[in-house]
């Protein structure tokens, strides 16, 4: 019998979930409910934070967030080009400029130095992205936003677990932090989001304006500002309660799913694996990416690894490639060659907590098969 496939992803959901959605759907309050309130602090405790906002998506929380620390028309929002399309998008709904600036090339997050270098008296704020849930060098970038009188919005969508190395997790430094729980996620309702931030008039403004701009002593008769249909339902508010209260026995199978990588594929040359942990600064385990060899042949190492029933995906592409980002703004190959680079190479493996070593022992094979048949013989 030939061997299952290997899912890149696959949540975690059980008894909890199922009896949290039973009482849900029993309860008869399905949207702006007694949960919403529930999972909302719930997860502003997790992250440190004291507030936090439910939002129907990470994109639709990047979205309020940049509006709340108030960016429009015309501003520069400096951010990472090696990231989920939807951090600088949020800057487009806005009619502001996401400017890029190069990444670290170990931490593969936005680079302080070459960010200090983009700004200029239009730019309104910092997006830094945690990508694939290691801490962004904050301390650095919070002096240059002091520096600028710049606001900071940070792109935690897959940084959920992850702690800075000067103390705080992330979402808890006060910015206002947002993550995604869509089903690949350390923690997942479906589709959905959270802001976790730290200034009560930003948080009612949020609200307000995820809510169709209804105030919230209002009446749904007057909205006095504009707003957004981005509210998170009681049901997947249930299946967040629920998540959350198995959160650290989530985070801790993906820490050990990702040593077991760590040892498997030990020893393929130039294979660089995710950064492992340093100075104080700890991962929240997302995804497990991997960066080929230079001259690796993607497209057939991802092809190799299918024909074993193995999933794979090249993750992360740099932003500011992408067709609409070059056509919109004329960017070019060149301009962010970290990025490019890192962006050219990556690979997602398969990783979610349930992965077994036999799983990952498979990954690791098939990778191994893939990558030594490469050199075509001379
Ligand atoms: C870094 C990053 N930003 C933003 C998003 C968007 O989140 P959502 O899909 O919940 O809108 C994601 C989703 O994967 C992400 O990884």
């Amino acid at each position: 019998m030939p061997d299952r496939v290997i899912p890149l992803a696959r949540p975690v959901l059980g008894e909890p979930e199922e009896r949290a959605l039973v009482e849900v759907l029993r309860s008869g309050r399905l949207s702006l409910g007694p949960r919403l309130a529930d999972f909302e602090r719930g997860f502003a405790e997790r992250v440190g934070a004291p507030l936090a906002s439910a939002v129907s998506s990470g994109t639709a929380g990047l979205h309020l967030a940049l509006r709340a620390v108030g960016v429009g028309d015309g501003d520069e929002v400096i951010t990472s080009p090696f990231s989920f399309v939807a951090s600088a998008n949020a800057a487009l709904y806005e009619r502001a400029r996401p400017v890029f600036a190069d990444i670290d090339p170990v931490t593969l997050n936005l680079d302080p130095a070459p960010a200090a270098a983009a700004a200029n008296v239009r730019t309104r704020a910092l997006l830094p992205v945690h990508v694939f849930g290691y801490p962004a060098d904050m301390p650095a970038l919070e002096r240059l936003a002091a520096r600028h009188g710049l606001a900071i919005v940070e792109d935690a969508c897959g940084a959920l677990g992850a702690v800075h190395a000067d103390g705080p997790a992330v979402g808890g430094r006060g910015h206002p932090a947002v993550f995604g729980f869509y089903a690949n996620k350390q923690l997942t309702t479906g589709e959905g989001g959270m802001v976790a931030l730290e200034d009560p008039l930003m948080k009612l403004r949020i609200d307000s304006e995820g809510n169709q701009g209804r105030a919230p002593d209002m009446g749904w008769l007057d909205h006095d500002r504009l707003g957004f249909n981005y509210r998170l339902s009681d049901i997947a508010c249930a299946l967040g309660i629920a998540q959350l209260e198995r959160l650290e026995q989530l985070l801790a199978a993906r820490r050990e799913v990702a040593e077991l990588y760590r040892e498997a594929l030990a020893g393929i040359e130039e294979l660089a694996l995710p950064c492992p942990d340093a100075d104080g600064n700890r991962r929240g385990w997302f995804v497990f990416v991997v960066q080929l060899p230079d001259g690796a042949d993607r497209d057939r190492v991802m092809g190799a690894l299918a024909a074993r029933g193995i999933q794979s995906k090249p993750y992360l592409p740099a932003i500011h490639l992408m067709s609409f980002y070059r056509e919109r703004f004329g960017h070019r190959e060149g301009e962010f060659p970290v990025c490019e680079d890192v962006g050219a190479r990556s690979l997602a493996l398969p990783f979610f907590p349930q992965m077994s070593e036999r799983e990952v022992a498979r990954v690791a094979e098939g990778l191994r098969a893939a990558l030594h048949d490469r050199a075509p013989a001379r």
